[in-house]
């Protein structure tokens, strides 16, 4: 798994705290700010939160639109987004062994439809 980092500087929020943000439901920069506790203004969150908020899975390069787009299309389960979009079937670089850390958040997206 890839290394955490911290995004916001300014209050200290890591990469993973906003990544289960999302899990929760977080989609907007409004609702990371409630969750997750960013500030939205430092030069962390302004370079980065746009891009964590609209990606999904890192290791297949899989947008929360193409997520969502597959739900709606009628993938209801985990295993049928990633066979539609390729989402949560990434191998990890590291072990060589299956990925799947954003399986929490497509089952979210599943849950929330959005
Ligand atoms: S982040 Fe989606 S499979 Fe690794």
């Amino acid at each position: 798994m890839a290394g955490n980092r911290i995004i916001c500087a300014k209050n200290k929020v890591d990469y993973i705290t906003i990544r289960k943000a999302m899990i929760a439901g977080a989609r907007t920069v409004e609702e990371v700010v409630e969750k997750a506790g960013v500030c939205a203004e430092c030069e962390g969150c302004k370079a980065e939160l746009e891009g964590i908020l609209t990606s999904v899975c890192g290791c297949k390069k899989v947008s929360l639109e193409a997520v969502v787009n597959a739900v709606k299309a009628g993938s209801d389960t985990v295993e049928k987004v990633g066979e539609m979009t390729g989402a949560g079937t990434g191998i990890d670089e590291v072990t060589g062994e299956a990925c799947g850390r954003c399986k929490p958040l497509i089952q979210n997206i599943i849950d929330l439809g959005r």
